[in-house]
């Protein structure tokens, strides 16, 4: 029997709410003091006995790491399964892996092309699913972006995050996010319709209204007075037919010295990565003093892990909610 896809499933952020999002924050910072705890005497392992299949249909560094290392050392095991090697929808049907991995293992993240695929996943496994990236979004590395700005206390209902580059899945996140958790999006795109976000997910964001969301094209108007600029590589996996096209088309989309100029002093750099330096950023600012992506791209472990305990052991999830009350920021967050 098909089940729906819900609270169980961590595909977006559409059945979370602010409260929801900033009890995950808080947990990932709980999560990531524990970590000593990994080994030893009294290690911290709430989902031991617990197995993970990872499907990845595309390439991956962060995240598949970061999820195979999480699940170690919160006491499971991952299994990792190439999408090549099992063939999502030609070797076999995306249900019959669904209903087989649901018989073996407690959880499935996956990274795959099409979002519709991965719906389908969700919807036949009896355990839940992890979106790892699709083409349509990648909402793990953006709750570990707005976290790593909540723990270094940057994040606040004004912060004004300002995205360069492509409307892609990264920005597909970003504008989800921002349709829950009140803060400034702005994204700066291209104005051809192919580089712009997803029609739906921006409708529903400002729908939803928590967030003023600003689409504007020329960077340099973007970015200005930004407390973080934001970028991502311009042509994502499974579009290296179209390199040369973007490289041209997005060559002033590029996070500079002169972009940053516009933004506030104290703004930061973000960048999802993998980078690539001299096309979206250039290696002065990627390792600058300015550049917090190496704190981002850690701190996936440490959100993928409480997001994994949330998923595979509520009870202890909600044994820490009980005993850990919100901070006066938190509270305003999401008041
Ligand atoms: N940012 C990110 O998801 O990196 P990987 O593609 O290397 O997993
Ligand atoms: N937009 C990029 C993100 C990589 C983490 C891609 O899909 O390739």
């Amino acid at each position: 029997m098909e089940k729906q896809i819900g609270k169980r499933d961590f595909l977006g952020f559409s059945h979370l709410n602010a409260a929801k999002i900033v009890e995950l924050f808080d947990f990932s910072l709980f999560i990531k003091k524990q970590r000593g705890k990994a080994t030893g005497d009294h290690p911290y392992r709430p989902v031991e006995g617990k197995t993970v299949a990872m499907i990845f249909n595309k390439p991956s560094l962060r995240t598949r790491v970061s999820f195979e290392i999480g699940i170690h050392e919160l006491g499971g095991y991952a299994v990792n399964l190439e999408g090549k090697s099992i063939g999502v929808n030609s070797r076999e049907a995306v249900e019959d892996i669904a209903l087989l991995l649901s018989r073996y293992n407690d959880a499935i993240v996956a990274r795959l092309h099409e979002h519709s695929v991965i719906e389908s996943l969700a919807r036949h496994a009896s355990i839940p699913v992890i979106n790892a990236l699709t083409d349509l979004s990648h909402p793990c590395q953006i709750l570990a972006d707005a976290f790593t700005l909540y723990e270094k206390g940057l994040w606040n209902e004004k912060i004004k995050v300002v995205f360069i580059g492509d409307g892609n899945n990264v920005a597909n996140s970003w504008i989800e996010l921002a349709g829950i958790l009140p803060f400034h999006f702005v994204l700066s795109c291209p104005e051809d319709a192919e580089y712009m976000p997803d029609g739906e997910i921006l409708e529903t964001a400002r729908k939803n209204s928590a967030s003023t969301i600003e689409i504007i094209h020329d960077p340099l108007e973007a970015a200005k007075e930004a407390d973080v600029l934001y970028t991502d590589v311009w042509t994502s996996m499974g579009q290296e037919g179209e390199t040369q096209k973007r490289l041209e088309t997005f060559r002033k989309y590029q996070i500079n010295a002169e972009l940053l100029a516009v933004a506030k002093p104290s703004a930061v750099v973000m960048h999802c990565m993998p980078a690539h330096r001299g096309q979206e950023i250039t290696a002065e600012v990627m390792d600058g003093p300015q550049s917090i992506v190496m704190d981002e791209a850690e701190n996936r472990l440490h959100v993928q892990k409480a997001v994994l305990v949330k998923l595979l052991n509520h009870e202890e999830y909600r044994k820490f909610h009980l005993t850990h009350r919100l901070d006066n920021v938190a509270k305003k967050l999401i008041s």
